[in-house]
């Protein structure tokens, strides 16, 4: 279960495919392990990940593949058109979020509420993406829930599908009260499992901690306790605390990716299949590419095979969406004032998509489109779809916390060094774009389950 490219249009590689693989493990090798630490573990900051999108090339084959298997699906009716909503532009515009820090700042995690914190620009809450070759509505709350009426919507994954999850809820919350039925507690425990119940529409939104999808042990903060110093994943076992929930669930949003960097063993029916910065002596160094690619496998495959064996009465369509992987903006020493400075996203080709990023989100668009044609021959009624932002998030230096991270980081007078989140996102921010084309997503797998019927 390698990283092998079979994608043929993948062409940019300039450097075979074994240099490149040196050459990115040699690179995560160098990255201050420290900062790593810090964004993950600090317990102020609980954690992962972030998704960026690479070029378009890496996403049209499974776009192209996808878009076949969509149409033998929806054949009967004409289906909506699908639009590759992963190019495109930021544009400025002059209509700012629908929420604010304050008016969401019960749901919004501290490190990421940035006007809370005493982020003082707010330049980067004015910009739309603008795909090339359609619209993309502004989110309608209204809309969403109607689509979702009397269903369950479920984020499962790190902290960047827990920052996709709240956004979400403070978009919904902008004109629907919401409760919060599971996780009213401050501890970061607690933020890991939570559940909002919106009444009008007997809606449920949740989110699922699961950093890696696959049953595992994570590294621990602090390994003065003898905790782990490395993450311990058992590819054979999938983490049954989202997964025994699956029959509730008709929405599934998976995120995952930013604890693939860290060191790691990879096990398989009790066999070791690889490692990452291998803790073990002695161990010859895998990467985490092939093995990141095998959890979004694994995953999307147990939630087909468990909605086909649901009984035919039971509601069993679903939606599984995978959010691709969002990048990392460090531009400078982590903790550094200049970490991530940018005020203004980067214009379309002033920047590059890195290799990695570009890898991670290839690994996931070849397997959203292998198991979305898997579940069409096994009639199971899941429809399985990429939320490709890795290149528009790829744009968005501009909207991480930063040293806001912090609140009033700079309160005591200026400091030489600060630490920085560049990974996450300030909300509200440019992550409700990706929740903007979830929604069309949604509207999309509704209106081709009512054709089909
Ligand atoms: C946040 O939104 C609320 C409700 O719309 C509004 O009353 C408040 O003035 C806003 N706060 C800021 C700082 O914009
Ligand atoms: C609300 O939705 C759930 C499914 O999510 C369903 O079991 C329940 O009967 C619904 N309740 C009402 C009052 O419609
Ligand atoms: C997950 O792994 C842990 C540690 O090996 C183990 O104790 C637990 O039983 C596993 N859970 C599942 C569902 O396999
Ligand atoms: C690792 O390999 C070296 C050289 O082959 C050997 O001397 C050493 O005992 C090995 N260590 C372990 C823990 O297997």
């Amino acid at each position: 279960m390698g990283a092998s490219p079979h994608r043929h249009h993948f062409s940019s590689q300039p450097l075979p495919l074994l240099a490149k693989r040196i050459f990115t493990c040699a690179l995560y090798a160098l990255l201050p392990l420290a900062l790593l630490h810090y964004l993950f573990f600090s317990p102020l900051l609980v954690p992962p990940p972030l998704a960026v999108n690479s070029s378009p090339s890496p996403l049209h084959g499974a776009e192209e593949q996808q878009r076949g298997v969509k149409t033998s699906v929806a054949r009967k009716a004409a289906p909506a058109a699908r639009c590759d909503y992963s190019v495109g532009e930021w544009v400025r515009s002059a209509a700012g979020p629908r929420y604010n820090g304050t008016s969401c700042g019960a749901t919004i995690k501290d490190g990421q509420n940035c006007m809370a914190h005493g982020r003082p620009d707010t330049g980067y809450l004015y910009w739309r993406w603008r795909p090339r070759a359609c619209a993309l509505p502004p989110f309608a709350p209204a809309e969403f829930l109607e689509l979702v009426r009397g269903r369950h919507v479920a984020f499962v994954g790190d902290s960047l599908a827990r920052n996709q999850c709240e956004s979400l809820v403070c978009l919904l919350t902008s004109e629907f009260p919401a409760e919060l039925v599971r996780g009213s507690g401050d501890g970061d425990e607690e933020r890991k499992f939570r559940r909002w119940l919106f009444r009008s529409h007997n809606a449920t939104v949740s989110v699922f901690w699961s950093p890696f999808l696959v049953n595992g042990t994570e590294k621990s903060s602090s390994t003065a306790g003898g905790g782990l110093d490395h993450n311990r994943l058992y590819f054979d076992q999938t983490d049954e605390r989202w997964a025994a929930e699956l029959h509730g669930i008709d929405v599934v949003v998976l995120s995952i990716g930013h604890w693939f960097l860290h060191p790691a063993m990879y096990y398989e029916r009790g066999e070791v299949i690889g490692c990452h910065h291998c803790p073990e002596p002695n161990r010859t160094e895998t990467g985490f590419f092939g093995v990141f690619r095998l959890a979004v496998k694994n995953a999307l495959r147990d939630i087909i095979t468990r909605a086909a064996r649901s009984s035919p009465t039971a509601r069993s369509e679903k939606l599984a969406v995978v959010t691709t992987f969002s990048p990392a903006h460090f531009e400078g020493d982590w903790d550094s004032r200049d970490a991530c400075p940018r005020a203004e996203p980067y214009a379309p080709g002033e920047k590059e998509v890195s290799y990695m990023d570009r890898e991670m989100w290839r690994a996931e668009a070849e397997e959203v489109a292998a198991a979305a044609a898997d579940a069409r021959v096994r009639g199971s009624h899941v429809a399985v779809e990429a939320l490709q932002v890795t290149e528009l998030a790829a744009l968005r230096a501009d909207a991480h916390p930063g040293p806001y991270m912090i609140a009033f980081p700079f309160a005591g007078g200026e400091k030489a060094r600060v630490p920085n989140d560049c990974v996450h996102w300030c909300l509200p921010g440019p992550i409700d774009t990706w929740n903007e084309i979830l929604l069309q997503l949604v509207k999309r797998w509704r209106d081709a389950a009512s054709t089909t019927r």
